[in-house]
This record gives C-alpha cells, structure tokens and sequence, in this order.
C-alpha cells in the first residue's frame, strides 16, 4: 500500500475517553496494539463516543475528525455519537455479553443465554445501527480517496463491513479480531438470521485477521461447517460470494521500548518504593480486567490450595491481584466482581494473621501502579480460561527484574509464542495451578534465570511496527492479485 493511501481504523473503543474535554488513554489490549500501529503510520483512528466526555468532545469537533495529544503521541481521532438507547443494546446486550461469551466459551448453556424478542431487538435495532453508525463515518473518511484501506477491529464490528463494501466496493477491507475464535458448535447459540448476518458481515472484508493459527483454523472450520463455503485450509482461503477472502494470523507483539520508557515514570519509582516496604519473601502477581474470562476465582483457590498444602510458605507470600472493574452494567460482570470480593475475603480470613493479608485486591485501573508490581513479582499469574492474546504474559517479563516465573494458561493466544519459558497449565486444573505455585516460588535461581530470558528474548523479538509491516505487506499482496502465502 502507498504510504499516501489513505488508513482509517475502526474499533469500538478509541485511544482516549474524555472526561471534561480532557483525554484519559483507553484501555485494554486493542488500544495497546493500535497505539503502537499509529506510531508506524499515520491515520484516522474512527471509535465509538463511549461516555458523555467523548459525546461533548465530538461535538464540540461537529462530529468530525480532530488531532489529540496523549502520551507523547499524536493522534487524529473521530469520535462517533449513536444513540443512546442503541450503544446500551450494542455493548451490554449483543458484544458484551452475548459475542463475547460465545467467544470465550462462556455460556453455561443449560442455564443461559434465553434469546427472547429483547436479544434479536437489541441485534437488529442496537448492534446493527451501531455498527451503521460506524460505518458511514468510515465512509465519510474515505469520501474522494482512492486505495483507501480500512481496518476494523474486533467483535463489535462484525456487519460494518458489509455496509462499507456495499457502498464502496473498491475500499480494502481489513478486519483484525483479537478474541479467539471459537469452534462450530459455540456459534450454534444464536439464531439462524443473527448467525448468518454476522458472518456475512466479517466475510465481506479483504482479509480477516486472528492473533493465534489456531482461532484462524476455527474460522475456517466454521465457514465450512455452518455455512458450507469452499475453504482453503492450506491457503487460508473461503471463497465467499465469488470473492477469495483471506484468512490470516499475525501474533501481536508489544513494545518494548515504549513500556520500558513508561516503567522509568517518577510515578512507577513511587510505587515500587512502597512494594519493596510491604513485600514479603515471594510476590505472586496478576493485571487482569476483572472479567468471567480471565478466571479469577480459580486463581485465588488455586492460591488457597497451595497455602494449605504448603503452610510454611505462610506469612512469606502476598499475592497482589490488580483488576480492572469492567463492564459493570451487564450483570454477569457485576455479579463476578462479587464474587471475586467473597474469594479473596475468604482466603484472606482463612490464612491471614493479624498483620499479614496473603490476598492484596486492587480494584483499580493506574497503569504506573501494575508496571511497578511487574518489576518485582517472583511469580506472574495468567491463568485465563480462553484469552485472544494477552498482552500482561508479554508485558510482565519485560519488566520484571528478579527473574519472575510466568504461569500461563495454555488456552491464551499468547501461549503460542511463550510455552517453552512458562510454566503451563490447565486453567480448570486448580491443583495444577497450585502445584505450579509452589514449583515457582522454589525453583532454583538458574531455571529462574534461564527461564525469564527465554522470555524476553522473545518479547522483544518483534515490535508492533513488525505486526503492521506483516499487514500491510499482505494488504499490498492481496491488491496486486498475488496468492497467500501459504501455511
Ligand atoms: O480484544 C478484546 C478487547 O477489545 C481489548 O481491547 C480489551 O482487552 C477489552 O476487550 C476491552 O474491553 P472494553 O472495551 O469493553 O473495556
């Protein structure tokens, strides 16, 4: 692709929130991986106007695109305004929980989801205006280029697409999603109509993109499974609507020279000084948004098990669990917040002492504070039961400077990259975990050693700048009528 071709991005949640006109970075690991490809490469970065901040500010802009600073870099962003009624029915009934559950495997299906009137309403009348909404900002953006390209991200956009392409057929479509991809039967929740429409939606792109090979071969399992398209699999390749798409994995890496400039803020020091006061012999940490996926409460009774098992580790270990409240208005993650609350409530009053709390919950988001605990944990907990990526398992060993352990579950999309420096377990096996636990916290100094520059020899192997590159390249290979590569 030229470098003057115009490049819009498009996700759900932009870089910034604005709280009284002023922009707080957005989170989570879509923002991590779009910041870094705006640094390679110059956009207009199209998101949803989230709060009543980001609605003020886009109007104040007449709804238009306008340049924000953050975090030393420049940004050009459009924020879009939907109607109210509509982004509630988008996010908290069909993305979250609806897509995102299927996505996760979520759903104990005996119980839940019931998809009544209220859930294809909220599709139809929510996600797809939405996604309309989007969609003709995006179109706006690309009015009088030629060779735009446009890349949209994750599950929120799944049917956008389809209405770029119809009113503009010679825009190349990019579609990243960083959640898994899960198998045939998980998509079997939704109704025929809502099913369909959605892969209708993401197949209208060019090229739709996976972090891991293996949620790109769920894709492609799906297409032929559900819907009975021809599918490449060798090729990456469905053949939809006398069209090739092509089907793609690109393992978002992180970078390095951005976290390390953040880890030296006066910020970071302060916290760290007061970690290293309160620390006993062992820190085990874990960053995570406090959601059903990244399982939490296995966590803390693994924890639980490995302090009944192993009683001397008692008074000599914290455990320090940064979470994220998220997504507090669908009442699963309200009622998961509760729980977590309970757990560690439990856990601390049946091992904790008078001046010793083994379970230190934060419910916060202050990113200085979590890069502080990142430098000093002997042992990092990414236990998800299915996660897209995770950037925490690449942020962590980073850096951590006293050759921390990973103990990662091997249903993240990370896992891919890291299994032969972490400890691997099973996210349903609590005693795996706790056993892993106890094998962290008494490996000898060189495994520890070996093993944490294994990992960072391979979080520092390749930047965002590489992941954009790798797309960009196919983008340009897929426009000149070349075949994919083949994997
Ligand atoms: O890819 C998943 C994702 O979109 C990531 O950005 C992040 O982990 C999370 O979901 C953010 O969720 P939300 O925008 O709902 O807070």
């Amino acid at each position: 692709m030229t470098q003057d071709a115009a490049l819009v991005l498009v996700s759900n949640r932009g870089p910034a929130t604005f709280e009284d006109g002023e922009p707080r970075r957005g989170g989570g690991g879509l923002v991590t991986a779009l910041t870094g490809l705006v640094h390679h490469r110059a956009a207009v970065w199209v998101a949803s106007a989230m709060s009543d901040g980001d609605v003020s500010v886009s109007r104040e802009h007449g709804g238009g695109s306008f340049e924000i600073e953050l975090d030393d870099a420049r940004y050009r962003i459009r924020l879009v305004e939907s109607n109210p009624e509509a982004y509630e029915l988008f996010y908290n009934v069909v993305a979250n929980p609806m897509l995102w559950f299927i996505q996760h495997y979520l759903w104990d299906l005996s119980n839940a989801p019931d998809i009544r009137r209220h859930e294809v309403e909220a599709y139809e009348h929510g996600y797809c205006a939405v996604n309309q909404d989007l969609a003709r900002a995006v179109l706006e953006e690309v009015e009088g280029e030629r060779e735009a390209v446009v890349m949209l991200h994750d599950y929120h956009l799944y049917v956008a697409p389809k209405m770029i392409r119809a009113a503009r057929p010679d825009v190349f479509l990019h579609h990243f999603v960083h959640i898994p991809w899960t198998q045939p039967d998980a998509w079997r929740v939704l109704p025929a109509d809502m099913r369909e429409g959605i892969y209708e939606g993401i197949l209208s792109n060019d090229i739709i993109a996976f972090h891991t090979r293996s949620y790109r071969r769920n894709f492609l399992l799906c297409c032929r499974e559900l819907f009975d398209l021809e599918v490449d699999e060798q090729a990456g390749v469905v053949r939809f609507e006398g069209r090739d798409v092509w089907v793609r994995s690109y393992p978002l890496p992180i970078s390095a020279a951005m976290f390390r400039n953040t880890a030296q803020r006066p910020a970071v020091h302060q916290y760290e000084r007061e970690i290293l006061r309160r620390r006993r012999k062992h820190l085990i940490l874990r960053v995570d948004r406090a959601d059903l996926s990244k399982n939490v409460l296995r966590g803390f009774t693994a924890f639980d098990l490995f302090l009944e098992q192993h009683p001397e580790f008692k008074e000599n270990v914290t455990f320090i669990a940064h979470l994220i409240p998220s997504r507090q208005d669908v009442p699963e993650y309200a009622e998961y917040l509760e729980r977590i609350e309970a757990l560690a409530a439990v856990v601390n009053h049946r091992h904790g002492t008078t001046d010793w709390m083994p379970i230190d919950l934060r419910l916060r988001e202050n990113l200085e504070e979590a890069i502080a605990a990142y430098k000093h944990y002997d042992l990092l907990m990414v236990n998800a039961m299915f996660d897209g990526m995770n950037l925490i398992a690449k942020e962590g060993p980073l850096v951590n400077e006293r050759n921390g352990v990973s103990l990662l579950s091997e249903n993240t999309g990370a896992h891919e990259e890291l299994a032969d420096f972490a400890l691997s377990v099973n996210p349903f096996d609590v005693q795996e975990q706790a056993d892993a636990i106890y094998r962290a916290l008494s490996m000898s100094a060189e495994e520890r050693s070996w093993r944490a520059q294994g990992l960072k020899r391979i979080v520092t192997a390749r930047d965002p700048g590489d992941w954009v590159d790798d797309q960009l390249a196919d983008i340009e290979a897929k426009r000149r009528g070349e075949a994919p590569a083949r994997s």
